[in-house]
């Protein structure tokens, strides 16, 4: 007997797209299954004002594959120096649905991020007042904070206190590892969500580092212990409102991930729905796969959910790709150390 489901198409609520030759060739792969997706501007230079997020979003619809039904929902990188009235102004434009918050030296390209949090108190409050979200990227980056704690000790340092200090503000905790990430977000109230990736439902710290370190599985925040994973999957499967998918598929080229000091980012857009409906099919949750892809995060964005449908069909083995070949050099797509059952059709 075939199984299908019928979805809605997903949305990403947190993609990088890159630019330049990147974009033009890792584009089509979020194009093909995403209706929308959350672009993170972690460029170089970032994208920091209403005006770089409106020729950035022009960027991506040129490098769009003809007839593709895909729409950017653009954030703005938060520094020091963003001015309240900018971000109202890009909120205001429509282009705009987030701004995104990263510790200076958290992770890929972020030195133009936030060393001290009462300069953005200012910015943080006109969002709680237009109602606009805060993505965070929640890993501390003092250097005595093991990287494996760097997200427990962020919400505890850093998350909680700009929450009670900034009431009303809506928050997406990005990309959780931790069963302290899912806890957090289950004691919060509908003020704060979080995006769970794909790799991190099929991975631990063990993948990346047992028999070999293997590259294309370092992403940041790193993945930790099994235990944590379970945490991730319990809650990308609870249907929950609080938690949507965020892929994060960071394309970086091969040379920079298989190196002596290799990139962080794992890239999941080609294959993440077939890895989906296999980890909720042995969650048994395929039910609850639309909440977590299509449904939650709109609903958190305060999107109508996507009208046009997508149908996965589980059958034989379905090859995927194990590079895409981008301008900008090859690109790793996630191996999830299973064969895909599950195809894609519209
Ligand atoms: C991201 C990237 O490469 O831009 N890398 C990653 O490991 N996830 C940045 C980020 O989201 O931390
Ligand atoms: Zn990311």
């Amino acid at each position: 007997m075939t199984q299908s489901l019928h979805l809605r198409r997903p949305d990403d609520m947190h993609l990088h797209l890159r630019d330049g030759a990147m974009l033009q060739g890792i584009l089509p792969e979020s194009a093909r299954h995403f209706a929308r997706a959350i672009i993170m501007p972690n460029l170089v230079p970032p994208v920091v004002t209403a005006r770089d997020a409106a020729a950035y979003h022009d960027r991506i619809l040129a490098a769009l594959p003809e007839g593709a039904d895909f729409q950017p929902l653009m954030t703005l990188y938060l520094t020091e120096e963003t001015d309240p009235a900018d971000v109202a102004a890009a909120q205001a434009s429509g282009l705009v649905k987030a701004v995104k918050l990263y510790p200076a030296g958290a992770t890929t390209n972020s030195n133009s991020g936030v060393r001290d949090f009462d300069k953005v108190r200012a910015v943080l409050e006109e969002m709680a007042e237009i109602g606009l979200p805060l993505c965070v990227h929640g890993e501390v980056t003092d250097p005595a904070i093991d990287i494996f704690d760097r997200e427990a000790v962020f919400i505890d340092r850093v998350l909680d206190p700009i929450r009670r200090a900034t009431p009303g503000l809506r928050v997406v905790m990005e990309h959780i590892t931790t069963t302290e990430g899912v806890a957090y977000v289950r004691s919060a109230g509908g003020d704060l969500g979080a995006t769970i990736t794909t790799h991190h439902l099929v991975i631990n710290r063990n993948h990346m580092l047992v028999g070999g370190i293997r590259p294309h599985y370092y992403c940041l925040p790193v993945a930790k212990r099994e235990r944590h994973r379970l945490a991730l999957r319990d809650a990308a499967t609870s249907g929950e409102a609080g938690f949507f998918l965020g892929t994060d598929s960071a394309p970086h080229p091969d040379p920079l991930k298989e190196n002596a000091c290799g990139c962080a980012g794992c890239f999941t857009a080609t294959n993440t729905m077939p890895i989906l409906a296999h980890v909720f099919e042995e969650e048994k949750a395929l039910d609850r796969l639309e909440a977590f892809t299509s449904l939650n995060g709109a609903g958190f964005y305060r999107l109508p959910p996507s009208e046009t449908r997508l149908t996965l069909t589980k059958g034989a083995p379905v090859p995927c790709p194990a590079k895409i070949d981008t301008g900008a050099g090859p690109v790793t797509v996630f191996d999830p150390g299973f064969a895909l059952c599950w195809s894609v059709s519209h």
